[in-house]
């Protein structure tokens, strides 16, 4: 086949996938095509009680299961005998899959790589943090007090994440906007490819960042620094190859900033939509920022879903799941679920934790960034109490249009203080915020790049 026949081949299998998907949700009212819809997009939570109302492990309508339960999630993902992907399979081989590295691998590989990652994640790392991410928060809300009202995540929650994430991958600030660009557009992908016009768009995407981290690798070879790929560049064949060196500084790139912005989002949101929550959060914000942040995680968790695959026969509360089955584990349902939490559609940020909520995931791949996702978040929030508690919303929120990943794309709000006419709003950066893509049926958690995702399962 040519180059257009294979186009048109792939375009239509895509269109014919988000047909099913729509005749699935709407028609046959299946509840998986359901999140990846319309009503899913928007509020997922009644979507995952109906599940929860058919039992803790529910089939597919392709012969998969999915868990709404907390024990059984928690359980699939400590689980050795499930992986990210089929015994056997390599690395990503379909052209719709993007290669996120050690996030989708099994051991010992997943092993060997996450090792290799870890130290810049390790509690003394991450404290070290600390100063430049309460600069750039001081930084941004500056800005954010002059103009008055600013759009909570272009203005806030985004360049936040980028600029921590940039730092500690060692991308030189003035190259940070172009990473943070290309980074953004990849990650649109996480949710699954949409059209053929999307395809093209992260081909390019994908080319440019290859050659700005190409880039950047040769320069850290030459003049290497505290940081990242400094070390990547320098390890020895036995610890990373060649080849691996790119996806895994793209997957730190995107889980960088991708999920962190949602997070911040989210738990303004939430915030915002519960005044009293918010004013017990201004009454104390040094003590109250972090129980905001966990309080966040388990009542709308930015990443709401992964999955697993069973690598041999294996039993999960009391039924048979096949060799090569998926379970799909619904983290946002998880941590809604009445047998881990009292009252567990309530927002309560003095909540007395009753279960580790699954936000983070659980078991090997558990969440490296989840120390700095936190520590970024906790200053964010305690610094906008801080400095902002008159702050309310301005206008219409707008969800993204993802499934895997939630969060708002546009968060208008006001300082409450008197706006000076002609200064700036903060300089708006780039979040994948799916305004230009609607939803597949196969797609990705942070935790789920496509290959992992045929998620229509
Ligand atoms: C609120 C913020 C974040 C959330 C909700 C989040 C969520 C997750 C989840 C659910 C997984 C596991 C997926 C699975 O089990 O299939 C994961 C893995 C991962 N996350 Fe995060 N993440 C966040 C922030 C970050 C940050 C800031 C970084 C790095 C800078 C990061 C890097 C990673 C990496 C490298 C993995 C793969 C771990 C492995 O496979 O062993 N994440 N994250």
């Amino acid at each position: 086949m040519n180059d257009t026949g294979r186009a048109i081949a792939y375009a239509s299998s895509l269109y014919l996938q988000r047909a099913n998907t729509a005749y699935a949700g709407y028609i046959q009212r299946d509840p998986m095509a359901l999140l990846r819809l319309g009503p899913g997009r928007a509020n997922p939570y009644p979507i995952y009680d109906r599940i929860r109302e058919r039992g803790t492990l529910v089939p597919t309508r392709l012969g998969n299961g999915m868990s709404p339960s907390h024990r059984v999630c928690d359980s699939v993902l400590r689980n050795r005998r499930f992986g990210v992907r089929s015994a056997g399979t390599g690395t990503p081989a379909e052209p719709d899959e993007f290669d996120l590295s050690f996030l989708e691998m099994n051991p010992p590989d997943h092993t060997r790589l996450r090792r290799l990652a870890l130290p810049a994640f390790s509690p003394k790392a991450v404290a070290g943090y600390q100063d430049r991410i309460t600069r750039t928060v001081g930084d941004l809300l500056d800005r954010a007090c002059v103009a008055g009202e600013f759009d909570l995540v272009t203005g806030f929650a985004a360049p936040l994440p980028i600029a921590v994430i940039t730092d500690l991958l060692g991308v030189p600030d003035a190259d940070s906007s172009e990473f943070a660009r290309y980074g953004a557009v990849i990650a649109t992908a996480l949710d699954g490819i949409t059209s053929l016009r999307h395809a093209r768009r992260l081909q390019a995407s994908d080319a440019a960042l290859r050659r700005l981290f190409g880039k950047l690798f040769d320069l850290r070879r030459r003049v290497p620094r505290d940081d990242i790929i400094s070390r990547l560049v320098a390890a020895g064949p036995d610890q990373v190859r060649p080849d691996e060196i790119l996806p895994m500084c793209v997957l730190l790139l995107i889980a960088g900033f991708e999920t962190t912005v949602n997070l911040i989002g989210n738990a303004v949101l939430a915030l915002l939509d519960h005044p009293e929550q918010w004013q017990a959060l201004c009454a104390d914000p040094a003590a109250m920022a972090a129980k905001a942040v966990e309080e966040t995680l388990r009542y709308d968790p930015p990443v709401q879903v992964t999955s697993r695959v069973a690598l041999e026969p294996v039993d999960v509360d009391g039924k048979p799941v096949r060799m090569g089955q998926w379970v799909v584990t619904l983290i946002g349902a998880a941590n809604r679920d009445p047998e881990a939490y009292d009252s567990p559609g309530t927002f309560d940020i003095n909540r007395v934790t009753t279960a580790d909520h699954l936000a983070f995931s659980s078991g090997i791949h558990y969440c490296i960034g989840q120390p700095l996702a936190r520590l970024e978040a906790t200053i964010a929030l305690r610094m906008l109490a801080e400095r902002m508690p008159g702050l309310s919303l301005a206008g219409a929120v707008r969800r993204r249009k993802t499934t895997t990943i939630r969060g708002p794309a546009r968060l208008p709000v006001s300082t409450g203080a008197r706006r000076r006419p002609s200064t700036p709003a903060p300089r708006p950066v780039p979040v994948a915020d799916g305004a230009a893509r609607s939803l597949p049926e196969s797609g990705w958690t942070a935790g789920r790049p496509p290959g992992r995702q045929r998620q229509s399962r």
